[in-house]
């Protein structure tokens, strides 16, 4: 699949942005600071509504702004769909597809598919515990949109039976009403956690598999990625693998005896110790878990592994034409040593469409220069198009998104005309947003 339009309005640093897009790759080149993450972020946020730089939707809106609006247009295969969204700071996000009536949001996921490699991701190797579950449940979903659902009950289940926990250890009561209560609380926090652990599980298992090659084709090293789930409702004593071959309704079951197991220390502390929350997966490269033992180089290859393999798992889930995932390549290839770059720029180029953000040209590697591309240049205030192929353009003072995004053949003549009409830049930036960064 790929994006063939993006409208933004008041989004990040755009005040307004019509960028007309084609299969095969864009690069979007610029110095640190001037918007390039911006445009691939919202891109992203498209596909799953959420970003991989920020975990609430405020800092997405201009500042200044009290909502920003998303607006990009599918191509897969034959067909086209057009998702907006508006983001609102203080309420609900509106949604809408193909410009119907608005939907609930998790309705919109899964639509578009989009793989993103950011320096971000070495977080997913050293960081937190909650980095990985995100980078799970997030490629889990946009497979089976589904799951959005579970993931939603499940947060809700936690912070009722949170709320209730904390209520009981501050009054020092648990009394029968309290018990009956958090019972109910088990259930459902077990229900949809099930749902959330299972599909987990299940994404690992073909996951694994695809993440060791994409690590062997990056590095031809000789160490293997292995990927686990590690389990916090599981007895400790029990046997870790038998919760590969556990079903739904046993995961269910294990959260159950697991809130059993824990009820005291649950009381004492006033929060809910077991469940998908904190579970976590764990990398090993080799026999050694690759968080606090792994180099910086092997750091950034499993991270990029976890990436390609992200994608490679998309690929195989859905071989149909135009189901591959968008890709988005932001600012990784300053960071990597031309091995690296020359190797993931070769494999990236099975994508239908990639997006790439770089600093200098030079940050390209050969295997990408060297082959057919658009490069739109941004700088501060200006984006300048050197390929008349595809226009990047700021509609000045415009208040919403074009009214209607042109049908595709009108698109074509309307991209010719932008170029014809104005041979490179035009203004995109607020000028408040032109200092020099980075
Ligand atoms: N909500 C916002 N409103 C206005 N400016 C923003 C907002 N969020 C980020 N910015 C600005 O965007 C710039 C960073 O843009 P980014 O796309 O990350 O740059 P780069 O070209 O380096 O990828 C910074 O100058 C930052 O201040
Ligand atoms: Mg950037």
């Amino acid at each position: 699949m790929f994006v063939d339009h993006l409208s933004l309005l008041d989004f990040r640093t755009y005040a307004s942005l019509d960028l007309a897009l084609e299969r095969g790759l864009t690069v979007f080149v610029g110095p640190n600071g001037v918007g390039k993450t911006n445009v691939v972020e919202a891109i992203d946020w498209a596909a799953n509504l959420s970003s991989h730089r920020v975990a609430s939707d405020t800092p997405l809106i201009k500042t200044g702004s009290e909502r920003a609006i998303v607006r990009v247009r599918i191509r897969r295969a034959t067909q086209q769909t057009v998702l907006e969204f508006e983001l609102n700071d203080r309420r609900a996000n509106r949604v809408q597809i193909n410009r119907a009536a608005p939907v609930r949001a998790r309705e919109a996921v899964g639509v578009l598919h989009t793989v993103v490699f950011s320096p971000e991701d070495l977080t997913l190797v050293k960081g937190d515990p909650g980095h990985r579950r995100k980078f799970l449940d997030d490629l889990a979903t946009s497979m089976r949109p589904v799951l959005a659902a579970a993931r939603g009950d499940y947060e809700r289940a936690l912070k009722q039976r949170n709320a209730l926990l904390k209520s009981a250890r501050y009054s020092r009561q648990h009394s029968d009403s309290h018990q009956a209560t958090l019972t109910v609380w088990n259930e459902q926090l077990a229900r949809a956690g099930a749902a959330v652990m299972g599909a987990r599980l299940q994404l690992l298992k073909a996951l694994e598999p695809e993440v060791d090659r994409a690590y062997q084709q990056l590095t031809d090293g000789p160490k293997h990625v292995k990927l686990r789930y590690e389990c916090s409702s599981l007895d400790p004593s029990a046997d870790v693998a038998a919760l590969e071959h556990f079903s739904v309704e046993d995961l269910y079951e294990l959260m159950l005896q697991a809130f059993e197991r824990v009820a005291r220390q649950e009381q004492e502390r006033g929060i809910t110790l077991v469940g998908p929350h904190r579970d976590d997966m764990v990398i090993s490269l080799g026999d050694t878990p690759a968080k606090g033992y792994a180099s910086h180089g092997e750091t950034w290859s499993t991270a990029l592994a976890l990436r390609l393999g992200s994608w490679y798992v998309h690929v195989a889930d859905d071989p149909n034409e135009g189901a591959a995932p968008v890709l988005i390549l932001d600012d990784v290839f300053a960071e990597l040593d031309a091995r690296r770059r020359q190797k993931l720029a070769q494999l990236v180029q099975q994508a239908e469409q990639v997006l790439v953000t770089a600093a200098v040209d030079e940050d390209l590697p050969a295997a990408l220069r060297e082959n057919p591309h658009r490069v739109v240049r941004v700088s501060p205030g200006q984006v300048e198009v050197t390929d008349s192929t595809t226009a990047l353009e700021q509609v000045p003072g415009e208040q919403s998104p074009s009214e209607d995004l042109p049908a595709p053949q009108v698109d074509e003549e309307r991209d010719l005309s932008a170029g014809e009409r104005d041979a490179t830049s035009s203004s995109v930036q607020d000028p408040r947003d032109q200092g020099e960064h980075g």
